[in-house]
């Protein structure tokens, strides 16, 4: 199963520690490729490493970044289904299909509906915003969608109400049953919904609905309405551009790893004072921290070269005062960069070595 296909982070963090310090290699979860794609136009990097324990996040990651080097910008924001509805869809796919990898053909052969949708569109996640959308776009009104226009100021009739008994459904489990989330990160006991809830209305108080996309995708499911400037990095053109002209060239190059991260580390070879960074996204939503100790241990042990790494936590296994306190006794350029993340959905983590 595709856990997440469209992009569900403000992957602006990973984009300015990776950018303000000049990796050569990428070693990053896949997930929903969304976060990767959004760091592959740094121009010191030349090797990108996407690592994931689930094959079927592999071959979405695989197809969306060869779609890009092989289809015009235009083209490709369409069929990763980022544009509204296209009728070409599976013909570009089946134009793109030689260029994949086998286990990837044969993945996507079989997910026609998924690729007519558009894959960005295809994942577990994706699917329940599909199914909630209508019933939150018919209880909240047009009131509540102004605050996608119009200044907070100037909003009339906005129905709070409404919005406190949607944000009190947001924080019980049930709520996710109820439309269908199958997913652990959501629905398992030790998740701290209220983060939800908490994070929207964060966005609204600051008027910032307008660069939140995950905003976005809970309220509209799509990203339609965003201006290109907001859009997240990974569907701007101009980084589109950069990225095809770096694949184009072979100036970058993908490797696709599958397994646990913590294994694929210790498998590829570290070059001679290599330097790396490491985007580790939420794996504390499927792992706890000891788990999470033992990857930044591997990383950080590395004898050779520099590194950077980010690590995030979502509604599970997140990380109290006396926790960031402990971790910081063992390494000292432990940074929260919570605050920078605009969604106000995670923290999020960096450290140094
Ligand atoms: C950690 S989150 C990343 C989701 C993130 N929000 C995104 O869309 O990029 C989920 C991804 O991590 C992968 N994953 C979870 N635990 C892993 C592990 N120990 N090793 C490798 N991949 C893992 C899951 O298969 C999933 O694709």
């Amino acid at each position: 199963m595709i856990y997440y296909s469209h992009v569900n982070e403000d992957n602006h963090v990973e984009r300015n520690a990776l950018f303000a310090r000049h990796a050569k290699s990428l070693y990053a979860i896949a997930g929903s490729g969304e976060r990767v794609i959004a760091l592959m136009d740094c121009p010191a990097l030349g090797m990108v490493h996407l690592i994931d324990n689930n094959w079927d996040a592999l071959y979405l990651c695989e197809l969306k970044i060869t779609a890009l080097a092989h289809l015009n910008i235009e083209d490709y924001r369409s069929f990763v289904g980022f544009e509204p509805p296209s009728e070409q869809r599976w013909t570009q796919f089946e134009a793109l299909k030689p260029r994949l990898s086998e286990g990837c053909q044969h993945f996507w052969a079989l997910r026609k509906n998924d690729i007519e949708i558009g894959i960005c569109n295809c994942g577990h996640f994706e699917q329940f915003l599909q199914r909630a959308n209508p019933t939150l776009r018919f209880f909240l009104g047009k009131g509540f969608y102004q605050c996608f226009s119009v200044p907070k100021a100037d909003w009339k009739g906005f129905p709070t109400l409404r919005w406190r008994i949607v944000k009190a459904m947001f924080s019980y489990r049930w709520t996710y049953w109820l439309f269908g989330m199958k997913d652990s990160a959501f629905v398992s006991r030790d998740s701290a919904l209220q983060v939800i809830p908490a994070a929207l209305q964060k966005s609204l108080d600051e008027d910032e609905v307008s660069k939140s996309s995950l905003f976005h995708l809970v309220f509209n499911g799509n990203l339609h309405q965003m201006s290109e400037e907001n859009l997240p990095t990974s569907f701007q053109k101009s980084v589109l551009l950069r990225i095809k002209a770096a694949l184009k060239d072979d100036h970058l190059k993908v490797n696709y790893h599958n397994g646990d991260v913590l294994d694929v580390l210790t498998r590829i070879n570290v070059e001679q004072g290599e330097s790396r960074f490491f985007s580790l996204s939420d794996i504390l939503s499927f792992f706890n921290l000891d788990y999470q100790q033992k990857l930044v241990d591997l990383i950080t042990a590395a004898k050779t070269g520099t590194g950077r790494l980010i690590f995030r936590a979502f509604i599970r296994n997140r990380l109290t005062q006396e926790q960031f306190a402990d971790l910081k006794k063992q390494y000292s350029t432990l940074k929260d960069l919570s605050k920078e993340e605009r969604s106000h959905f995670y923290q999020v983590f960096q450290i140094d070595f």
